[in-house]
């Protein structure tokens, strides 16, 4: 009987069948650059993409790509490759991190051939400026001018590029579709069912390797810098399918995000020479990080803010921000250099950045957590006997995977750099694994018609809650009890509280019934997606009983490592949540060795081993 109910939701609406061999779902700098590659190689190419390619998060990525070019002063790759290994608190897989600091300059070159417009220097290099915690010579020298600049719009320079490199290369766009899930054929991922927003038909592609690059989801936090669209739709689609995803207690807080407004002020600005002060107009990290100050990285500078602010230095009417100079920077510098800054200083807090501070306050920025993949993009599904098995057909790269590169905190510019190098990998490897002539893997109906039973679900959900209702729950929730600092009762009282959100989802209520840019229906499927990622962030962070990177916890910070303890907790969180919002956890181990032997140009694993993090 519900057989045939469901068979008629499924029957309701128009089809479109497509097959590729590669379909890639997002269109931001990762979900570009593996278009791009797997184009150049001649696979038939897809891209889905819920917003306009040029509009993707990445366009807002400002202060640069981090690439050991040397372009102004020393630096190494191995260096790049320590300092990534200290930023992430030893929980980064280390085969990951050689492989992004090892062939981060020639993705750079490669983008800066493709026609990225890269502010010069006078010799017309690369410009390089400083960024939060990468350090000359092991952490021993000063900062590094390691993050390669076009002025403070990188991310705008890249997208642009790479889209036109894409369409170039023949690869087919999909824009303005929603994907609804993943076709999963006994365990292999055989494809992916999309939503045409503008006209409401629906899209099932079957494909022999499905790429998720749905970036983070910040979108779970009341306070974030990221998009209104990033709400980890990859993730979501990802735990619907039964498989886990990985490290998601850890989410980075940007030092400064605009008070009030949340809108991203580059670390750019303290890399040409910003800096932040206290209601006593001291610079409070002076006193925290002796050696980086202000470049110390992000998840140290977020909590010293925190603590200034808590101990009653912080600034305003309300004590409850901190204050960012650069009035004291030539304003040509600011010109030239941090443009796009200046602009939303202006919009967004009225404040001329030649004269006045900016009000700023740590905000969420970045997941560093997600889809476990290895170093080429694939997917894995872990077993007890290994737990680096592949879940076949499935890859992720960007925000939304976790290779893990960025392990328990990730350093500023080593995002964009992750999103090329990572998707640039995952097209090499597609190159290999694909074959161009075996057939595309049938349409499986079956599957199909469950996925669209749930969008039918949703589309007529008659319940009590509108969606921002229940979005405003969960995201104050998260807010504050998955804050900077967290507690085992914030943590407890944040599993309860986003467990109620959950039980709640059935409530939901949808009031446009069309097919045609339906964004009522829209933001339904990703609050779905959204809790997903919320709920097992909490569950996560609550059993992780250390601090670690940007998991902050004050009941664990004592000891010589600062409440971080490698014994029991150097693995990785592998979270699974079913439907009824039942998250079941387990571990994997952390990759601890290189890939290059020393006699071979590696790094020596001693410059590596775990010790106490200090800037
Ligand atoms: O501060 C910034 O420009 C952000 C860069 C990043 O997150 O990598």
């Amino acid at each position: 009987m519900a057989k045939a109910t469901d068979k008629k939701a499924a029957d309701a609406y128009t089809y479109v069948d497509h097959k590729f061999d590669v379909v890639v779902v997002g269109a931001g700098g990762a979900g570009l650059r593996a278009t791009l590659g797997m184009a150049e190689q001649g696979l038939k190419t897809a891209c889905i993409t819920k917003v306009f390619p040029t509009r993707s998060h990445t366009v807002a990525a400002q202060g640069g790509i981090a690439a050991s070019l040397k372009n102004m002063g020393p630096d190494h790759w191995q260096w790049h490759l320590y300092d990534t290994v200290k930023g992430s608190d030893w929980l980064g897989d280390v085969d990951a991190m050689e492989y992004l600091a090892r062939e981060a300059p020639a993705a750079v070159y490669e983008l800066e051939h493709y026609g990225v417009p890269f502010s010069r220097t006078e010799e017309g290099k690369i410009y390089q400026r400083p960024f939060g915690g990468h350090m000359q010579n092991f952490g021993d020298g000063p900062p590094v001018q390691r993050t390669c600049a076009a002025a403070d719009r990188t991310g705008h320079a890249i997208l642009h590029t790479l889209y036109g490199q894409s369409v170039k290369n023949h690869a087919e766009f999909f824009i303005e579709y929603f994907a609804l899930d993943l076709i999963m054929t006994d365990g292999v991922c055989t494809g992916v069912v999309a939503w045409n927003l503008e006209d409401g038909t629906i899209h099932r592609f079957s494909a022999k390797m499905v790429v998720l690059a749905t970036g983070g989801y910040g979108r779970a936090f009341f306070s974030c810098t990221s998009a209104h669209t990033c709400t980890g739709d990859g993730n979501g689609m990802v735990a619907r399918a039964g498989l886990p995803l990985q490290d998601m207690e850890f989410v980075q807080f940007h030092p400064t995000g605009i008070y009030g407004a949340g809108c991203l002020i580059t670390e750019g600005v303290r890399g040409e020479g910003g800096y932040l002060v206290n209601s006593e107009g001291e610079r409070f990290m002076e006193r925290y990080a002796p050696s980086a100050k202000d470049l110390a990285s992000r998840d140290v500078v977020s909590r010293c803010m925190t603590i200034e602010i808590r101990e009653g230095r912080g600034v305003g009417k309300n004590k409850d921000h901190i204050y960012l100079h650069l009035d004291h920077l030539d304003p040509a510098v600011i010109h030239e250099r941090l443009p796009g800054i200046a602009e939303s200083a202006r919009i967004f807090a009225g404040v001329d950045v030649t004269r006045e501070p900016i009000p700023v306050l740590p905000t969420v920025h970045y997941n560093m957590g997600g889809i476990p993949t290895n170093y080429w993009g694939e997917v894995l599904n872990p077993t007890k006997d290994d737990p680096d098995a592949i879940a076949p057909g499935l890859m992720a790269v960007g925000e939304a995977a976790c290779a893990s590169v960025h392990g328990a905190n990730r350093l500023g510019s080593n995002s964009l750099i992750d999103l090329v190098v990572f998707g640039r990998a995952a097209a090499i490897r597609a190159g290999e694994v694909v074959d161009r002539d075996a057939p595309v893997p049938a349409l499986n109906e079956a599957a199909c018609d469950r996925i669209m039973e749930r969008f039918d679900r949703l589309r007529n959900a008659n319940g009590s809650q509108p969606t921002a209702e229940l979005r405003e729950k969960m995201q104050r929730a998260m807010q504050e009890d998955a804050a900077v600092f967290r507690t085992q009762e914030s943590l407890e009282q944040g599993c309860e509280r986003i467990t109620a959100v959950w039980k709640e989802l059935p409530d939901i209520k949808v009031t446009d019934r069309s097919m045609i840019w339906n964004s009522d229906l829209m933001e339904a499927l990703e609050l779905e997606n959204l809790m997903a990622n919320a709920i097992t962030t909490v569950f996560g962070a609550e059993a992780r009983k250390e601090s670690r990177g940007a998991h902050a916890r004050e009941d664990y910070k004592d000891g010589p490592m600062g409440g971080r303890n490698d014994e029991d907790w150097r693995k990785h969180t592998l979270s699974w949540v079913d439907e009824s919002g039942k998250v079941t956890l387990d571990y994997r181990p952390v990759h601890t060795d290189p890939m290059l032997k020393p006699e071979d140009g590696g790094i020596d694993p001693k410059k590596i081993a775990p010790k106490a993090r200090v800037y």
